[in-house]
């Protein structure tokens, strides 16, 4: 159908929101013998079937009316007592149940974003939650990251030259780049935050994913530790559960809830209940939860020591990477001048995918940089994949 005539009258914030490119591109691997590492799925084999199956049959049999009702915006009581619980000196009443963190992001921009305010994002930074913010037109400020993430000098430089509304940022197994920030900048954040009295949104979606080692403090705990009440917390049970059941949380500072629970109640009124109440269920039986997060943690270790046997064998030796401990992501830097983009035309006609890394970058750089995920994928599936790949690339270095 013609768009033309409905172009006028669109609000003006869909300027910013726009169709893009990549996607289009990727429709196409959804054809037979396509490997694609573009989508950022959890892997599907490891969705606890049974035990959903099980619990949604209990939950309808003993609690069903209340599984169907309408029920209030805040969320499951539960479900937002367990959140609070696992959390340093939070109140469940600082905990709001989101249908998945993007939602989360959505609300965090309307209560906080207004048109032109300053936000401060890395770079590269989630794309979705680029797309979250850009309606309420803020003027990002990106800032660099290296090894280990985003770098405390550059986010006080931000801040003595203006204030920002808040700051988004990964420190875990970040999307798109696979980092994960150490405990001294993690700690340097959060006093920069306390000194320049700037909000840290955490976006902490990948937490549980790591291969070894132990967890590190997350900024909210830092914060807490300190007195709390600059860091708003998200989380989800997208990489542990299922993503399809659409069940995230917010925590942070009462006053900065209550805006979010009253900008929820007119985006949908609450989170599915049923939903709500089958993660309880589940993460509510603690061996039962930690046994399938272990689960996941081993299969994405061998995936992701799969991807990097098979780069280290079929990549141009000009391209260099960074090596995840957790999360579901690689994160590829091509020489200068490589358009990743162009790179993913020619490995669509390889029957291979990833996403082009410009997208990640407020800024519009990195066009030479891309992101693979492993989380989904077989071995047989990485190898021959990453061969596709390495194959285009080569194709695209000798041009
Ligand atoms: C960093 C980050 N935040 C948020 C989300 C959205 O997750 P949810 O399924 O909870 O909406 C994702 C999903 O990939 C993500 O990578």
């Amino acid at each position: 159908m013609e768009t033309q005539p409905y172009e006028p009258r669109f609000a003006a914030r869909t300027q910013r929101i726009q169709a893009s490119t990549i996607r289009e591109i990727l429709k196409l691997t959804q054809s037979p013998g396509f490997i694609s590492f573009a989508g950022g799925l959890p892997a599907a084999d490891l969705f606890p079937l049974e035990r959903i199956a099980e619990a949604t049959q209990h939950i309808l049999r003993d609690q069903g009316a209340q599984a169907l009702q309408y029920s209030t915006t805040e969320g499951y009581p539960p479900l937002r007592a367990w959140v609070a619980q696992r959390l340093p000196r939070t109140a469940p009443e600082q905990v709001q149940i989101v249908s998945g963190s993007q939602q989360g992001l959505d609300l965090i921009g309307k209560v906080l974003i207004d048109p032109g305010a300053r936000v401060l994002v890395e770079a590269p930074t989630y794309l979705g939650a680029l797309s979250a913010f850009n309606p309420y037109e803020p003027e990002y400020v990106s800032l660099p990251i290296d090894e280990e993430g985003l770098e405390p000098g550059a986010l006080e430089a931000a801040l003595q030259a203006g204030a920002a509304r808040f700051l988004y940022v990964m420190p875990t197994f970040q999307n798109p780049s696979g980092r994960l920030m150490g405990l001294k900048r993690r700690q340097a954040l959060v006093e920069l935050a306390r000194k320049y009295r700037v909000l840290i949104v955490e976006d902490d979606a990948y937490a549980e994913l790591y291969f070894s080692g132990r967890p590190l403090p997350t900024l909210y705990a830092l914060d807490q530790e300190l007195g709390g009440g600059n860091v708003i917390y998200l989380s989800t049970a997208s990489k542990t559960l299922a993503p399809g059941l659409r069940v995230a949380w917010v925590v942070g500072p009462g006053p900065v809830i209550q805006k979010i629970t009253h900008a929820k109640q007119g985006a949908d009124l609450h989170s599915p209940t049923l939903n709500q109440m089958l993660v309880y269920e589940l993460v509510k039986e603690e061996a039962w939860y930690q046994g399938q997060i272990q689960r996941i943690r081993t299969t994405y270790q061998a995936r992701c020591a799969w991807m990097l046997e098979a780069l280290q064998r079929h990549m141009p030796k000009e391209v260099g990477w960074h090596t995840p401990q957790g999360g579901m992501f690689f994160w590829l830097t091509a020489p200068e001048g490589l358009d990743s983009l162009e790179l993913l035309r020619r490995a669509v006609e390889e029957k291979t995918a990833f996403v082009p890394g410009q997208p990640f970058f407020a800024d519009g750089s990195g066009k030479n940089t891309l992101r693979l995920s492993y989380s989904s994928a077989s071995h047989e599936e990485i190898e021959e994949g990453i061969k596709r790949l390495g194959r285009a690339m080569k194709r695209m270095l000798v041009v």
